[in-house]
């Protein structure tokens, strides 16, 4: 529709209809307008996925895509493009129109628990990934929300805590991404973050959701409230939020109307809102959909390939000692796979990015596909989980209409395992969500006999009984933890001890507490006989009777989850103490790493070879062994810089107001030297630089030479790069080209990333590209003038494989001062 026809559709409506568009009728989607043929804005969870309409755990199967740090290691904007484009697909056959993601928060501090979903701790890389997958997204029709907007890089205290960022800081590093997403990408769709900017709600701070979204940038979409994150009415509405979500209302509805009536709003904010809702719809085809939400399963073989070509793409090679990588399958002998996460396919991070996978496989599986299992000898070592593994049963869900189990239940339904997440309505709606209690009881027969722990997260008051006898009891005493979105206390658990063979009975009673802040009910019960010194022994002994061994550890999307921060970036529980040992009896060691960001790795010096494949989705297993047997290049380059040790990371200080935050603020006190910028200016040596990554061949830069000696009228200037593969097999690197203002008014970063290309070139070949750079990449933001300025004077142009792998270096003048508008 044009602009004016969607206009003459909002002057159709009342008041009441243009104001019912403004926020949700439930967890995804808006109320329709039948009287004027209007549809309902169906939207699914991203960003590596689409989860679909119903709950996070459980429910329709879907696709599950490498996560947004997997992605960012690419530096494939080709790939997040085509990534994209597979989402927007699945995004349609969960009946949706508008995908909440890309996640493009930056890496501030290593310990972030939402790290995993977003792409790096540089701006422009970030920037490159986003738009390349919200133009493939939206040339399918699916809307694309750029999240969250903006300086929401931590979970602490997630929905209230304000970051202090200056605005230098935010225009040159926080905001990059979603400025380009909205300037070269056109995203139809941004979301508010949780967490205050400078004081302000993120979903009432009118600087950012006016001033700069929509006079700087000339925005032209939506803008949606994060999940329960819009506290006000009139002030959201003038502030730009046209959407509150998720529904039914709390602040919108009637008590918009009176807002307009005494005169807090006016009309034309609404009509504004409204048309700004009714363009989106248009664009995503929501506007004359009448359908009702039908989700499929799509699980295509184009995906499926995509999703284990991605996932090597991924893979960073960070060390390979004595090219002990990749191994010769005719070559193999006896291979030891040890490790928490060598049978147990850990794919994706935790909290609203996580979906219900069509499958998973893990490391053990992929390398069971390509070679004999008679080559390989397994044993787990140790556990990573940070809770307990789930309960795997059947269980009887009994809920009450009161919150004593008085009477009859109500309501009886069943449940697949020891988790559940309901949002919303609940049993049905046969219960109100603050009033209700709820008994779940199954068995459970333990294959050996010992000292069995039992552990209970829950929103609500819950007590777990084994035959009878009370083992976990997170009922009295009652604190608000890091479970569920910080809805949930941390896990309590007991201790009892069992018999192998013997049926148990297993109760959970759990009495509803009121909800926090996002109207969830929620609750976890595991189980297991934990692993002990005999474990590491076992591990010890295959990799010593063995001729290399693979070591799978690293964290879960427990670990790696919205809801909370790292407390250390250590890897959980003995694995450390499972890798030195296994390292100490066989020198022929490969440390394959799943984490959502960088770990510390003590035992660095004594392995041979180390691998981070992330969470790269439903393929990892396959992915891995594509990597470890070269049938696919590690194509991945590091996006974030791994410190040697968590107190180097800037974030890491004695003053909480820095981080994790005090009395309510977060300071983001190194403004613009995050990443590589603060540990070139500190001198640190990281373990693995920004953009670090192996392959199986080398590379040179055989010349660098910008086009001309100065820059142009606009600031811009193109560079030829040449590079040769020098090695003798095919394979990928990423040509990373840095700038260097040393020269500044204004203190700036040693270097800062502003272009890259990512090249395949055969044995021998040699390939010149050219990158180009705009004045935008040797500017700073100037505060005082509120321009992007490029000063008069010499520019370094630093080219190489790593912020600290610098091969060759050139110079380009700017012959006069340059002022760029916002
Ligand atoms: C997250 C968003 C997500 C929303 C809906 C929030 O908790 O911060 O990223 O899209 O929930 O699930």
């Amino acid at each position: 529709m044009t602009e004016a026809e969607l206009g003459a559709l909002v002057d159709a409506m009342s008041l009441e209809e243009q104001i019912s568009l403004l926020s949700g009728i439930d967890f995804w989607s808006t109320a329709p307008i039948e009287r004027l043929g209007i549809g309902s804005l169906r939207v699914t969870d991203g960003p590596n996925g689409a989860r679909g309409g119903g709950s996070l755990v459980g429910g329709v199967k879907s696709a599950a895509f490498p996560v947004g740090i997997a992605l960012g290691a690419t530096w494939n904007t080709e790939l997040a493009n085509e990534i994209g484009a597979a989402i927007a697909e699945e995004t349609r056959a969960k009946g949706a129109h508008m995908l909440l993601g890309p996640t493009v928060n930056t890496h501030r501090s290593v310990t972030n628990g939402r790290n995993f979903e977003c792409y790096s701790e540089d701006p422009i890389l970030s920037a490159k990934l986003a738009t390349a997958y919200i133009r493939g997204m939206q040339a399918k029709g699916v809307a694309a929300t750029i999240k969250h907007f903006v300086a929401n890089d931590s979970e602490v205290e997630r929905t209230t805590m304000s970051s202090e960022v200056d605005e230098r800081t935010l225009r040159e590093v926080y905001l990059v991404p979603f400025e380009a997403s909205v300037k070269q990408a056109g995203t139809w769709g941004v979301m508010s973050a949780y967490n205050k900017v400078n004081g302000s709600f993120a979903s009432e701070n009118e600087w950012l959701l006016t001033k700069v979204l929509r006079e700087d940038w000339g925005y032209d979409g939506i803008v949606m409230s994060d999940w329960f994150g819009s506290h006000s009415t009139a002030e959201t509405v003038n502030a730009g939020l046209d959407l509150e979500m998720p529904g039914p209302t709390r602040d919108r509805g009637d008590k918009l109307v009176a807002a307009v009536e005494a005169g807090d709003v006016s009309r034309d904010m609404i009509r504004t809102r409204a048309l700004n809702m009714v363009r989106l719809m248009d664009r995503a085809g929501a506007l004359r959909d009448m359908s009702e939400r039908v989700e499929t399963e799509l699980n295509t073989p184009e995906h499926r390939a995509l999703i284990r070509r991605a996932g090597a793409e991924a893979a960073v090679l960070l060390k390979n000692d004595d090219s002990i990588l990749p191994l010769h399958r005719t070559a193999i002998g006896t291979i030891a796979v040890i490790g928490p996460n060598a049978k147990t396919a850990q794919i994706m991070g935790g909290g609203s990015a996580q979906l219900n996978p069509y499958y998973r496989v893990s490391p053990y599986d992929g390398l069971v596909s390509q070679i004999d299992a008679e080559h390989l000898r397994y044993a787990e070592g140790c556990s990573n989980a940070r809770f307990l593994p789930l309960y795997r049963g059947m269980l009887k869900m009994e809920w009450f209409d009161n919150q004593t189990f008085a009477g009859e239940p109500v309501f009886t339904e069943t449940q697949e395992d020891g988790e559940a997440i309901f949002l919303g309505e609940l049993a049905g709606g046969k219960v109100d969500p603050e009033k209700y209690s709820l008994r779940l009881s199954g068995s459970f027969m333990p294959e050996a006999s010992g000292t069995y722990r039992l552990g209970l997260a829950a929103t609500g008051l819950a007590r777990a009984f084994v035959d009878g006898e009370l083992v976990a009891n997170a009922h009295d005493g009652w604190t608000a933890g890091h479970t569920f979105f910080e809805e949930g206390c941390d896990e309590v658990i007991g201790e009892i001890a069992l018999e192998a063979g013997r049926q148990y009975e297993i109760t959970v009673e759990i009495v509803s507490k009121p909800s926090r802040n996002l109207g969830l009910s929620a609750m976890r019960i595991g189980i297991t006989l934990p692993l002990g010194d005999a474990a590491i022994a076992e591990a010890v002994d295959a990799a010593r009777n063995s001729d290399i061994a693979l070591v799978f550890v690293g964290r879960t999307g427990e670990w790696d989850t919205e809801g909370s921060d790292l407390e250390q970036i250590d890897l959980p529980d003995r694995q450390n103490e499972l890798v030195a040992a296994v390292a100490a009896v066989n020198p022929r060691t490969v440390v394959v790493l799943q984490t959502g960001g960088p770990v510390e790795m003590p035992w660095i010096d004594d392995v041979s070879a180390v691998i981070e494949a992330w969470y790269p989705g439903q393929e990892a297993g396959n992915a891995v062994a594509d990597v470890l047997f070269g049938v696919a290049e590690p194509g991945g380059r590091l996006p974030q810089s791994f410190p040697a040790k968590w107190q180097d990371n800037p974030a890491h200080t004695q003053d909480p107001a820095i981080y994790p935050g005090f009395e309510g603020k977060v300071r983001y006190e190194e403004g613009v030297f995050i990443g590589y910028r603060h540990y070139d200016r500190a001198g640190i040596q990281p373990l693995f630089p920004f953009g670090h990554g192996l392959g199986y061949t080398s590379f040179e830069i055989t010349a660098l030479a910008p086009h001309a000696p100065a820059l142009d009228a606009s600031g811009g200037v193109g560079v030829d790069v040449e590079i040769a593969n020098t090695g003798n097999r095919e394979g990928a690197t990423v040509v990373q080209l840095y700038v260097r203002d040393s020269e500044a008014s204004v203190a700036r970063p040693e270097k800062e990333l502003k272009a890259f290309a990512k090249l395949r070139l055969g044995p021998g070949e040699k390939r010149r590209v050219t990158l180009t750079l705009t004045g935008r990449d040797f500017a700073f933001f100037d505060v005082d003038s509120k321009n992007w300025r490029v000063e008069a004077g010499r520019f370094e142009l630093l080219c190489g494989f790593s912020a600290t792998d610098i091969r060759t270096r050139a110079e380009v003048d700017a012959n006069s001062d340059l002022k760029l508008p916002v």
